[in-house]
């Protein structure tokens, strides 16, 4: 029955880190899948998510199912927790982590508004995927040029969208790249949404990743909320609460009144009724045990300050060794000097023949160095290494990326950006 199907290739992400547990090597390194590492490699249990795993087993927990829309408790919070405010206009529902909400959240709007959906051309991978088996129309929209926001792009594709459509965006620390739009063009895009009449979801995966602070990563939902628009988000608490494999996550679906609400909240439960029934209990309790909580989601606040600091610090690790080991900025955007290639097109080649002058513009402290490794945000560095040199960091350095050249930032230390930074650049 099943003797024509040919086995499916790879996941561009999950797929890498099979590659990496099948090496038998002993100094191999894992920058692929985005999760966070402490300074020792290892994963890190955050210590209020211990302790309210601790009160919640200590304590009386039953395993009954939950309604289809999830815990009740946790989705206030959590509604909360992203708008910084109650709203009686909110529907918030719990998802199954990022994944699972972007399809529960596709899936209602390609039945109630439209199946039109603008993509960043450059996203987390995934999308395509969710979008596709929503049976949505994912159209991509210019998002970057090598390694910098391609703005003036970025807008005039918008501005040739079908009005009314969805219009899919990440909240903070872009996936993939790390490169975030600024305020200003933040407010920008606010005003094209509303003048376009578009419907705009968040992607809200590293909540708190960006900055450190949750309010402030926020921003971008909150500026869209007052200036009238009704955003929607799918939030995930894999990376920022470190519950990985727990599934915990949101939709949330700013309306227009509570009746409104209180209708697409329905609707969004009877979609996951069909989807999977009701979603798993345990990591929703353990966030809403952390937010119930003033002095555990303090200490949650100061985790986030310390994951995303130690992120920034291996930024910066990583670009002195590599200024260190190599004379050149693969991604020379310097005075008077642009390579305009996109990130995968730009090869040794390239960067050899531009070299010498910039070298010479380097000696003069001109030339902007490694700065995109500590200018963008996030888990990620979109390094801009091309599929050949990814792949012969994986066979001959035991180093492994994504072929697009994504990095997981949280997966560098203290003890392997040395050899990391000599590995890049030897296949420089
Ligand atoms: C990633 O981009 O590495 C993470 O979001 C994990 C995943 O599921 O792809």
């Amino acid at each position: 029955r099943f003797d024509t199907l040919q086995a499916p290739p790879k996941d561009p992400i999950l797929g890498v880190k099979e590659e990496f547990l099948a090496d038998a090597a002993t100094d191999k390194i894992n920058l692929s899948v985005g999760a966070y590492r402490t300074d020792e490699g290892q994963p890190w249990v955050l210590p209020p998510v211990a302790e309210a795993r601790k009160r919640l087993i200590e304590g009386k927990l039953e395993h009954e199912y939950l309604p289809s829309t999830g815990l009740k408790s946790y989705c206030d919070r959590v509604d909360l927790l992203l708008r910084g405010k109650t709203s009686e206009t909110s529907a918030t529902v719990q998802g199954l982590s990022g994944t699972g909400g972007l399809r529960l959240c596709f899936e209602f709007l390609r039945r109630h508004h439209s199946p039109t959906v603008y993509v960043p051309a450059v996203t987390w991978s995934n999308h395509w995927n969710v979008l596709r088996d929503a049976g949505c129309d994912a159209r991509p929209y210019t998002y970057l040029d090598g390694i910098k926001l391609d703005w003036p792009k970025l807008v005039a594709d918008l501005e040739q969208a079908e009005e009314g459509a969805i219009i899919l965006l990440h909240l903070c620390a872009h996936n993939p790249s790390g490169v975030d739009p600024s305020s200003e063009q933040w407010r920008e895009l606010c005003a094209l949404c509303q003048r376009k009449r578009f419907l705009p979801v968040f992607d809200s995966a590293y909540l708190g990743f960006a900055s450190g602070d949750v309010d402030k990563d926020a921003a971008p939902f909150r500026l869209f909320c007052e200036n009238g628009l009704q955003p929607w988000a799918c939030i995930s608490f894999s990376k920022n609460f470190g519950l990985y494999s727990e599934r915990a996550g949101a939709v949330v679906a700013s309306c227009a009144s509570a009746r409104e609400a209180s209708a697409v909240r329905g609707h969004l439960g009877k979609l996951a009724r069909a989807l999977y029934s009701n979603p798993p209990a345990f990591g929703a309790r353990v966030v809403d045990a952390v937010l119930a909580d003033a002095a555990l989601e303090a200490r949650w606040r100061e985790c986030l300050v310390v994951m995303s600091g130690r992120i920034a610090d291996m930024r910066a690790k990583l670009r002195s060794a590599l200024e260190a080991r190599t004379a050149r900025d693969w991604f020379v955007h310097c005075v008077g000097i642009k390579v305009r290639a996109s990130a995968r097109a730009i090869d040794a080649t390239v960067c050899h023949a531009i070299d010498a002058t910039v070298s010479a513009r380097w000696r003069d402290g001109r030339c902007p160095r490694r700065s995109h490794i500590t200018s963008q945000v996030g888990m990620f560095s979109y390094t801009g290494l091309n599929k050949q040199q990814v792949l012969r960091l994986r066979a001959e350095h035991h180093v492994y990326m994504l072929e697009s050249g994504r990095l997981s930032m949280a997966g560098v230390t203290s003890s392997n950006v040395e050899p990391l930074a000599a590995a890049i650049a030897a296949v420089l």
